[in-house]
């Protein structure tokens, strides 16, 4: 008689549940609370800038008064949250279907996914709760057109390959963030560096489990599913950028309807044009450009697929940084 045996549903090496043991005991030792360790009571100094200048690309814009370029990575810091609170809640419900798979198998996988899971949803109440610090202190007419649940439904519409490529470029480019964020620069808020610092402490940890979870979701695709993966993610990337075209505009109204002073119609176009390059380089190309991303996506795709996507991503990166 077959014995039976307490068979994992997917087989993970001693290598894969080592790494998603190391995220678990790393999640643990610098898990951080929103006000005992990010906020801590304060308030946004608006007399500093939100965004570093190498994301926010206000130096490319040298007609501005200095607290113009303040205001400008003020407005690109809200915004910051506010798409951080988008994307969180797509990611949170993926991360959450696919540890669906290690239920009754890995339960060190399991519990590794979970933690993630958790993770962005603290994630998202500390951008809600930086959305409305930033609202308290900026005059009105600042709109933010997305909607959460409307861009995670079409998200998660596409193949769970594509959705877990997206997921791995936002969650590397964080850690471009955060390296953004430690330049000498006296003029940067306080509580924004933290918000750097500690949201690239757990993200960390979430890039490896994406890493770990697109392998694995490859390897069971077929050539046609794969190919079809590479065609969503091409999609998914149209899609972001879509959003950040929409809200650089909106963005760049405001500055321009707030800022106290006009603007030649010259002057207007750059501000328009270097706030859809930063959100760009935010919120597309810093992920890209991370090693990591390459590495990863080239072991999974072939040659004509990498040109594919290399050819979609080439107008974004011509326009952007
Ligand atoms: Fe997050
Ligand atoms: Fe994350």
């Amino acid at each position: 008689m077959q014995a039976v045996t307490l068979e994992s549903t997917t087989n993970p090496t001693p290598q894969t549940t080592q790494r998603y043991a190391k995220c678990i005991e790393v999640s643990k030792r610098i898990r951080w609370d929103i006000d005992r360790d990010v906020i801590r009571g304060r308030q946004f100094d608006f007399e500093k800038k939100f965004l570093p200048d190498g994301l926010s690309k206000v130096t490319e814009l040298p007609f501005l008064q200095p607290a113009e370029a303040r205001f400008l990575s003020q407005i690109q810091g809200r915004t910051y949250a506010n798409i951080f609170g988008l994307v969180e809640r797509y990611i949170g419900a993926k991360t959450l279907e696919i540890s669906k798979d290690y239920w009754l198998g890995d339960q060190v996988a399991l519990e590794a996914l979970v933690r993630f899971t958790e993770e962005e949803l603290k994630h998202q109440e500390l951008f809600r709760r930086l959305e409305r610090m930033a609202a308290a202190g900026m005059p009105t007419g600042y709109s933010f057109q997305p909607q959460p649940n409307d861009v995670a439904n079409a998200v998660l519409s596409k193949s769970t390959w594509a959705v877990l490529g997206l997921t791995l470029d936002i969650e590397l480019f964080t850690q471009a963030h955060y390296r953004s964020s430690i330049e000498s620069d006296t003029n940067l808020s306080d509580l924004w560096k933290d918000v750097f610092l500690f949201h690239w402490k757990e993200e960390s940890q979430h890039a490896i489990l994406d890493e770990l979870e697109w392998r694995r979701e490859d390897a069971r695709l077929t050539e046609a599913e794969r190919d079809q993966g590479v065609d969503d993610l091409i999609g998914l990337v149209a899609a972001v950028d879509g959003i950040v075209q929409m809200q650089a505009a909106a963005d760049a109204d405001y500055f321009l309807q707030r800022a106290g002073r006009s603007f030649s119609s010259a002057e207007a176009t750059s501000i328009h044009d270097v706030m859809l390059k930063a959100y760009r380089w935010q919120y597309i190309v810093t992920g890209v450009q991370e090693p990591r991303f390459g590495e990863v996506l080239q072991a999974l795709v072939n040659p004509a697929q990498m040109e594919r996507i290399g050819k979609a991503l080439a107008p974004i990166l011509a326009h952007a940084g």
